[in-house]
């Protein structure tokens, strides 16, 4: 599937991974609608990808905001068209410094799974009936290591992303056969304020651009029909030149 053409909302794309994925598919030919709760800055993402040529709308929302999900994707729609792939990208750490469980409240585990696990759901649910009806589309869910390794202190992030990449796959299981495909992504440590806010002493210079990482993203997008729909692919940062390595 090329993205020329397509109509591709991103969550959580005012800086970072989803920043850098909206000009990469912006710049790629898409209809691109970036989300993110601060207006003015995914705003002025949006006019930058305009200035570049591109497509590009933005809304202001948060995406654990049950009450706003009709509103959001109602207006993306009609901005853009009908949306051919959806990236949940927007994710919350909770509190930073990152806490063992037993100091972790259960408001903030609440708060991790409405942001990074609910949110999706409930747009995934109003939008992929739609792209049912069309015959195709395409959700990608960003995920993490965290969802597979045990780290200490990471257990609300790192439950929240693994509850994430099981939905994928019972996502497309239920919707195997409707040209509605679904993919899990972990984009490998990045230099950004979430990596910044979780690790503040990293070495930055190993960590993976996202402008690299979305480069990586968009070329998976285009290919998602060669792979098993519900996949998970890990991106990892790469000495190669190419930046990054793949692993399915
Ligand atoms: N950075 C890494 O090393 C790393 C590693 C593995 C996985 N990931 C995953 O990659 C994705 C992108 O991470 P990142 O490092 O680019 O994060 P980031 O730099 O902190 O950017 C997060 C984006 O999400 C938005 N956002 C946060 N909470 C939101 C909410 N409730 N509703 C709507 N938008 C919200 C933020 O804007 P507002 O604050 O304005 O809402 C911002 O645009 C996440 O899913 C993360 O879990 C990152």
């Amino acid at each position: 599937m090329t993205l020329r053409g397509r109509a591709v909302l991103i969550t959580g794309a005012s800086r970072g991974l989803g920043e850098a994925l909206a000009r990469e598919v912006g710049g790629r030919g898409a209809r691109v609608v970036l989300v993110a709760r601060d207006g003015a800055a995914v705003e002025a993402v949006a006019q930058d990808i305009r200035a570049h040529g591109g497509e590009a709308w933005s809304i202001a929302a948060d995406v654990a905001d049950k009450d706003a999900v009709h509103r959001v994707t109602g207006l993306a729609t009609a901005l853009a068209g009908p949306i051919d792939v959806l990236v949940h990208n927007a994710s919350t750490l909770g509190p930073v410094p990152l806490s063992l469980l037993l100091d972790t409240d259960c408001e903030d585990l609440e708060r991790a799974f409405a942001v990074n696990v609910v949110g999706p759901f409930r747009w995934t649910k109003v939008l992929a009936g739609s792209m049912a009806l069309r015959g195709g589309g395409l959700v990608v869910h960003v995920s993490s290591d965290a969802a597979v390794e045990a780290y200490p202190t990471w257990g609300a992030y790192g439950a929240s992303k693994a509850a994430l990449d099981h939905l994928t796959r019972i996502w497309a299981a239920e919707l195997e056969g409707t040209g509605v495909r679904f993919l899990g992504v972990d984009p490998g440590e990045m230099d950004t304020r979430m990596h910044a806010e979780a690790m503040p002493d990293a070495d930055r210079s190993k960590l993976a651009r996202p402008a690299d990482v979305a480069r990586a993203v968009a070329d998976r997008i285009e290919r998602a029909g060669e792979s098993q729909s519900g996949a998970r692919v890990a991106l990892s940062a790469s000495a190669e030149p190419s930046g990054l390595a793949v692993a399915s």
